[in-house]
Parts: C-alpha cells; sequence; structure tokens
C-alpha cells in the first residue's frame, strides 16, 4: 500500500514537470520565433496622409520576392498628371509640409536618377500617374531597396509631390511641394 502511493506521487509529479517543462520550451520557442521575426522582414506598407492644405491619401505595400522588392501604390486625391514619389531618410511626418522626412533616401551616396537604373538614389521610385479622377496605380519590382541591412527602407518614409520628376535635376528630381507623406513600418 505505500508502495502503491510513493508510485501515484511520483507519478503526478512526473506529469507536473512533463507539462510544466513543455510549457516553458513553447514560451521559449515562442520567444525565439519573436525575435526572429525581428530579422527577417518580408512585409512592409505604409499608409499616405496630406500634408497641410492637400487631399492624398494611399497605401504602398513593400513585398519581398526574388530578386527585389516588389512595391504596389494605390493613391487618390492627386491631380491629374505625374507625381515624383519617393522613399525620403527620415521616418519623421511632424512637419505639416513634410520636410521633416529630409532627402531622398540614399544610403550609399549615389546620385539622383530613375527606378529602372542603378545609379539613383536607393528612395527613387520615380512618378505615379493619377487619372483624371486623381486616382493613381503604380506597381513594379525594385532590385535596389530592401526590408533588412543598410538599404532597409523600414522605419523611413514615403513622400508623394506636387510635379514630375524629371529623374535628372539633383538632388531631387525637381519635383516640388511635398502633398503626402507616411511612414514606412513593418507588415504582417
Ligand atoms: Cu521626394
Ligand atoms: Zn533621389
Amino acid at each position: 500500500m505505500k508502495q502503491i502511493r510513493a508510485t501515484l506521487i511520483l507519478l503526478v509529479f512526473a506529469v507536473f514537470y512533463t507539462s510544466s517543462a513543455a510549457q516553458s520550451m513553447n514560451n521559449m520557442k515562442g520567444m525565439h520565433m519573436d525575435a526572429k521575426d525581428l530579422h527577417i522582414v518580408t512585409k512592409a506598407v505604409c499608409v499616405i496622409y496630406p500634408t497641410q492644405g492637400n487631399n492624398v491619401t494611399g497605401i504602398i505595400t513593400f513585398t519581398k520576392v526574388d530578386g527585389g522588392v516588389r512595391v504596389v501604390a494605390d493613391l487618390e486625391g492627386l491631380t491629374s498628371g505625374k507625381h515624383g514619389i519617393h522613399i525620403h531618410e527620415y521616418g519623421d511626418c511632424s512637419a505639416a509640409d513634410g520636410t521633416s522626412a529630409g532627402g531622398h533616401f540614399n544610403p550609399m551616396a549615389k546620385t539622383h536618377g530613375s527606378p529602372m537604373e542603378s545609379m539613383r538614389h536607393e528612395g527613387d521610385m520615380g512618378n505615379i500617374v493619377a487619372d483624371n479622377n486623381g486616382k493613381a496605380h503604380l506597381e513594379y519590382v525594385d532590385k535596389e531597396i530592401s526590408l533588412t541591412g543598410l538599404t532597409s527602407i523600414i522605419g523611413r518614409s514615403v513622400i508623394v509631390h506636387k510635379g514630375e520628376d524629371d529623374m535628372k535635376t539633383q538632388p531631387t528630381g525637381n519635383a516640388g511641394a511635398r502633398v503626402a507623406y507616411g511612414v514606412i513600418g513593418i507588415g504582417k
């Protein structure tokens, strides 16, 4: 009888120990995955808001694909025609006119250019074209930007300009005032 009781107590302890050990291992596994997620970002999102006196809104997604980052931008509230669009250095949208975002994101110290060339600021996205209803769609694979490392765009901002980026004038493309902006964050 004594032996049975001892075995039972042992069994209860064993079950308790095993389940709590499994629990803490699960917790550790969860923590490990969270830490890993911070280093392997595969999607980013930028919600676009108007600067003071403008009505431009929209969403831009950046998704890691083979050979680069797929950019999909949908904006509305623009005047019809071409508008310069860039990733700017700072994710700071505190200034009403967008100037707090700084200049074009340029970690490799290159000159301003077209998104289809390699000699360009990392932030050069070219132009987005709005129709007569003020709606614009842009979609391409960017071979320069990334979501991790030195050329990571996370924490930077996107600026949409009033005018066209000529892809020549240094260092801005002469695209004019900033009509909309948003901070680039890690996407789900
Ligand atoms: Cu810009
Ligand atoms: Zn530029």
